[in-house]
């Protein structure tokens, strides 16, 4: 068993009445990584990470944490949480909250403690206000700071910045590099904003219905993330006809031309002139996750588990 990954899953099973939320998941988290989870609507993302945090039982299949089965008590309390919401008493100030959850989790030093998670999220000032009267970011936040009393090794974060503003979303951000760089903690966070995923995630994991079809680092990502030319012209059929006999990949989306793996637009522009095309417009591009995700998701053909 390998220890420098944080989260090991083998073949993990959960079904609920009859049906399949997760059917023989594998998982590979390494230790440090910013580990981003990605998969369609109850494609399994949340029954993973409750799983995780002993919130479900599974049916079948191995949770290891740290090298460790994750029911072991050593390794449970290096695992913190945010997944769906903070479980927070609207009355009560951010701080009164951290201070009810740090002696429910019988943290010795509960002020320092406080003080450290606070300044972590960047809520130092802000801890006499009441939960109630926080915004969505900052509840977001809290949520984190709840998740990092005890100074755990591995945080789970379930859709921590959907809904939050562009500032909410860069903070969150910072926070999450932050937690990772400084503290040295692994973070798993499930998102369907793949923009930001894409700034912060150092390893993707991408599940469909219940299955792993992908796991991949971030480099390797930008490796496989190819250039492509869009383009337009008049008569777009024929032009696709033409493209395909000289370029290995074309395709028509969205009303473009797509000719991937070239990045000479003197090239195509040339080429097409010279079946009698004009070209009306030409971009070039580099796919990013979200293109690279909508590939993988349109490739039905099964499991890609690399
Ligand atoms: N407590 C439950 N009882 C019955 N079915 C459930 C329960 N929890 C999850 N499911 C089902 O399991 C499947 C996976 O759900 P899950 O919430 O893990 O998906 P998800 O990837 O988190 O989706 P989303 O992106 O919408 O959050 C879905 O079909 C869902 O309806
Ligand atoms: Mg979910």
């Amino acid at each position: 068993m390998d220890k420098n990954y944080a989260i090991e899953i083998n073949g993990l099973t959960k079904s609920f009445k009859g049906m399949y939320a997760l059917n023989g998941l594998n998982m590979h988290v390494p230790v440090g990584a910013i580990y981003g989870f990605i998969g369609e609507n109850g494609s399994g993302k949340s029954t993973t990470e409750k799983l995780i945090c002993g919130l479900l039982v599974p049916d079948n299949g191995e949770i290891k944490l740290f090298g460790k089965d994750y029911s072991d008590p050593g390794v449970r309390v290096r695992v913190g949480a945010l997944i769906e919401n903070a479980g927070c008493f609207p009355g009560s100030s951010v701080w009164t909250n951290l201070m009810m959850q740090a002696i429910n989790l019988g943290i010795e030093n509960p002020n320092e403690e406080i003080e450290r998670v606070l300044k972590i999220v960047r809520m130092e000032e802000s801890k006499q206000i009441k939960f109630k009267s926080c915004s969505l970011g900052m509840k977001q936040r809290i949520g984190i700071a709840m998740a990092l009393l005890g100074d755990p090794a591995l945080l789970i974060l379930d859709e921590p910045i959907n809904g939050l503003d562009t500032d909410g979303m860069r903070i969150m951000r910072e926070i999450l590099v932050d937690i990772t760089k400084n503290y040295g903690c692994t973070v798993l966070i499930s998102s369907h904003i793949l923009g930001e995923l894409e700034k912060i995630a150092t390893h993707y994991g991408i599940i469909r219905q219940g299955k792993m079809i992908m796991e991949i680092s971030s480099e390797e990502m930008d490796s496989r993330c190819r250039v492509f030319i869009s383009l337009k012209t008049k008569d777009m059929d024929q032009a696709l006809d033409i493209l395909k006999k000289k370029f290995n990949k074309v395709k028509e989306e969205n009303g473009y031309l797509k000719v991937y793996d070239v990045d000479e637009v003197e090239l195509i522009v040339g080429y097409l002139m010279r079946h009698g095309h004009v070209v009306s417009e030409i971009v070039k591009n580099k796919i990013g996750l979200e293109e690279y995700y909508i590939e993988i998701m349109s490739n039905k053909g099964g499991e890609i588990n690399e």
